[in-house]
């Protein structure tokens, strides 16, 4: 049988290498820090069967069409917005993804977030650096309590379940979400309270965004629900940036319709220099490291390539988005 080819489209973490490789398929690596543009991304792709690929990496119908050898695609990450998934499943492609590897780090990161942000870390660090510390304050630079707190989840899936968990084994916050059906699991181990949108916005001292990018939730977070928000509510975006519309999150934030935000995501990505949110003392904002911890991105790895090699050794994939195609096999 001819070996199969594998296009990695980034420098990723040498275990899917090594498993690909020892499964006897053929590897090809792209070996630059920076994700191909599309049109390197198309010319590559040339002649391989699957795609080992990542957020970064544009997907789309005129991919597929450009690059009739790809058999499957395999994406590091649990999100898969970049991923024209509707065309994937027309053309009986499987992608395959790496939830649950990327639930604790990105937690960590939502729960650091509020922290840092209720607590104007990054400003306050900027001080020091620039020779502004000056003198103990009893009445400047003061931060929000978290303790005793709610935590608004929006989304409460794996990432939005540990999110909570920390929330609530840290600070004892009040858990409230909303989700598109009732998580039985958090009510049950958090006490969590299922509530409608509004609800959740306008109750909540932290909303915490962690829902999937979609038609629906692009842009969901804009003037119009920061409005319904609390004056001193923390917004944290640690799922995908244009969830929020930015421009409309710095006004709530220069005008104090909110109090500060907490985002791993930004929209756009990457983030300018200028940015007025790099400014202000009641934002933190970090470059899109929710999943990075060394064993994270090991797993995710390990999973995105056991996507492939369980593909085309069995005929399976074990984390799947469109299972609708390995059901029409
Ligand atoms: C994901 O998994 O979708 C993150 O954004 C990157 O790990």
């Amino acid at each position: 049988m001819t070996k199969k080819k594998i296009l990695l489209t980034r420098v990723f973490p040498e275990v899917a290498t090594n498993l690909l490789e020892q499964a006897e398929f053929v590897v090809t690596k792209w070996d630059k820090e920076r994700p191909m543009t599309q049109e390197e991304l198309i010319a590559n792709a040339q002649g391989h069967d699957a795609l080992f690929c990542t957020l970064t990496d544009k997907i789309d119908a005129q991919f597929f069409g450009a690059c009739s050898t790809i058999e499957m695609v395999s994406q590091f990450a649990v999100g898969y917005d970049n991923i024209a998934v509707a065309e994937a499943t027309r053309l009986g492609i499987p992608v395959g993804f790496t939830p649950d590897a990327v639930s604790e780090p990105t937690a960590d990161i939502a729960f650091g977030l509020m922290i840092v942000t209720a607590r104007k870390m990054f400003y306050l660090h900027k001080t020091i650096e620039k020779g502004e510390w000056g003198y103990f304050k009893p009445n400047s630079d003061l931060g929000l309590t978290l303790k005793n707190k709610t935590l608004g989840i929006f989304g409460l899936g794996r990432i939005g379940i540990e999110t909570a968990r920390l929330c609530k084994g840290a600070y004892n916050m009040d858990i409230i979400y909303h989700n598109r059906t009732p998580n039985k699991q958090a009510e049950e181990e958090l006490g969590a309270t299922y509530v409608d949108f509004k609800t959740l916005v306008s109750q909540s001292d932290v909303v915490s965004v962690h829902c999937g990018l979609t038609p629906k939730t692009k842009e969901l977070f804009n003037k119009e629900v920061f409005n319904q928000m609390k004056s001193t509510a923390i917004f944290i975006n640690t799922a995908r940036g244009l969830i929020h519309n930015e421009i409309d999150l710095i006004d709530a934030l220069q005008k104090g319709t909110i109090w500060g935000a907490g985002l791993d995501v930004t929209n756009p990505e990457p983030m300018q220099t200028n940015n007025p949110l790099l400014q202000m003392k009641n934002v933190c904002v970090l470059p899109h490291v929710g999943s990075g911890t060394i064993d994270a991105r090991d797993e995710m790895s390990r999973m995105a390539a056991v996507n492939i090699i369980e593909y085309y050794k069995n005929k399976r994939v074990p984390h799947i988005v469109n299972p609708e195609v390995l059901n029409a096999i």
